[in-house]
């Protein structure tokens, strides 16, 4: 299919990216290809690609065996490569596959990682739990540039980050950096609201298990990255065996077309249910970059289109409240992960967060007060009925008790 030569919109992008060749393959929905080997009738030509392969480039003739290429798999990458502004990007069996791989990339150039709080849980854990052998220094946003060594190979960032939405300003994160490689986890944002890539970063990692799916129903990761570190990463994934399957890749495939649209119509539902929970009551404090004051750095519009459709709340009445909006909700699915069609909503400290230690995770925020919400394709008048009925039974059971 031939492309106008003038930049395709962001939309369009989202409907063809990494469907090109289909045309040529005179089909119109993408092929699954489920083969786990590959004939390889031409044995020389079979072990150079082979070769190839493990040393995390592409194949030269025959695919030779499903751990080293899939193309059903490549397709998509090449898709969130050019959704990224990325040369490469190399897909893995979950978020969590992808933080593993990078962070065993990055060990090949050094053995030490700045990291700035709150991130994931799960990344948190692995880092902290010093599995990979590296060392962690845990810096304060404007602290990176103090804590680099002349081993540090990774800077990871979370922005916004789970579960606080607090905002990192990635200029300022990349000029602190200086040569060192940033990494940012871009889940919350997706590349319809942040490029980190077109800012400096390089290498942008994504739980594809969240809006990339967007239907709760695959589990997956993302490297959004240059040709280096996307060599280095195939390498990691060949020896690893972190690889994402073909049929997840065709289900993201399937999700990328309504990325855009999803992702602005639930920022918009997430913006109504922002305003009306600061307004709450039984809340004390709400987390949401499009309330007034809550982006002093000016970020909206700079760094990110729009606010997106996460958001953290406080209850007044701590965690008992909490666990009351959590058995109250009927419409809101009470679950980890987000992203989702649906909205979803969850206690960090007590679910994502739980494997962090305890006081770091109330110096980064994460207090027992705190709930995460993902905001779904609901009528946000729904969600918001189904919300404050589980609110009002959370104030009158926490009072009773005071
Ligand atoms: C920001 C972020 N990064 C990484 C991960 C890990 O992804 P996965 O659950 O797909 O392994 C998550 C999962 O919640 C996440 O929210």
């Amino acid at each position: 299919m031939t492309h106008p030569s003038s930049p395709l919109s962001l939309e369009t992008q989202a409907v063809h990216a990494g469907r090109e060749v289909l045309h040529e393959q005179g089909v119109h929905a993408m092929p699954i290809d489920l083969s786990s080997t590959y004939p390889v009738q031409d044995l020389d030509e079979g072990g150079r690609s082979l070769e190839a392969m493990a040393m995390g480039g592409l194949p030269i003739g025959s695919p030779v065996y499903a751990r080293l290429y899939n193309p059903t798999v490549a397709r998509y990458e090449q898709a969130l490569a050019q959704l990224e502004g990325a040369e490469e990007c190399v897909a893995f069996g979950s978020g969590m596959a992808a933080v593993t791989a990078s962070l065993m990339a990055a060990k090949q150039r050094g053995n030490h990682i700045v990291a700035v709080r709150p991130l994931y849980g799960g990344t948190d854990h692995l880092l902290a739990s010093g599995m990979l052998g590296l060392e962690v220094t845990w810096a304060e946003a404007d602290g990176i540039a103090a804590a680099l060594r002349p081993d540090t190979a990774m800077v990871i960032v979370e922005t916004p980050a789970n579960p606080t939405l607090a905002l990192l300003d990635l200029d300022d994160v990349i000029r602190q950096a200086g040569k060192v490689p940033v990494l940012v986890d871009n889940t919350f944002a997706t590349p319809i609201l942040q490029n980190p890539i077109q800012q400096g970063a390089t290498l942008v990692l994504h739980s594809a298990t969240k809006f990339l799916g967007g239907h709760g129903d695959v589990l997956a990761g993302l490297v959004a990255t240059n040709h280096d570190w996307a060599t280095e990463l195939r390498k990691v994934r060949v020896i690893t065996g972190n690889v994402l399957h073909p049929l997840a890749a065709y289900l993201l495939h399937r999700s990328l077309p309504t990325l855009p649209l999803r992702v602005r119509a639930q920022q918009a539902g997430a913006q109504v249910i922002a305003e009306r929970l600061a307004n709450h009551p039984a809340v004390s404090a709400v987390y949401f970059p499009g309330l007034p004051g809550q982006d002093p750095k000016g970020l909206l519009g700079r760094q990110m289109k729009g606010p997106g459709s996460l958001m953290a709340f406080e209850l007044v009445g701590g965690f008992e409240a909490a666990s009351v909006v959590m058995s109250e909700v009927k419409l809101m699915t009470p679950a980890v992960s987000l992203g989702s069609v649906d909205t979803l909503i969850q206690h960090p400290a007590a679910l994502t967060h739980r494997v962090v230690n305890a006081e770091a995770r109330e110096h980064a925020g994460v207090s027992q007060s705190l709930m995460r919400l993902s905001v779904g394709l609901e009528g946000p008048d729904d969600l918001w009925a189904d919300l404050e009925q589980a609110l009002v039974k959370a104030m009158a059971r926490t009072a009773t008790h005071a």
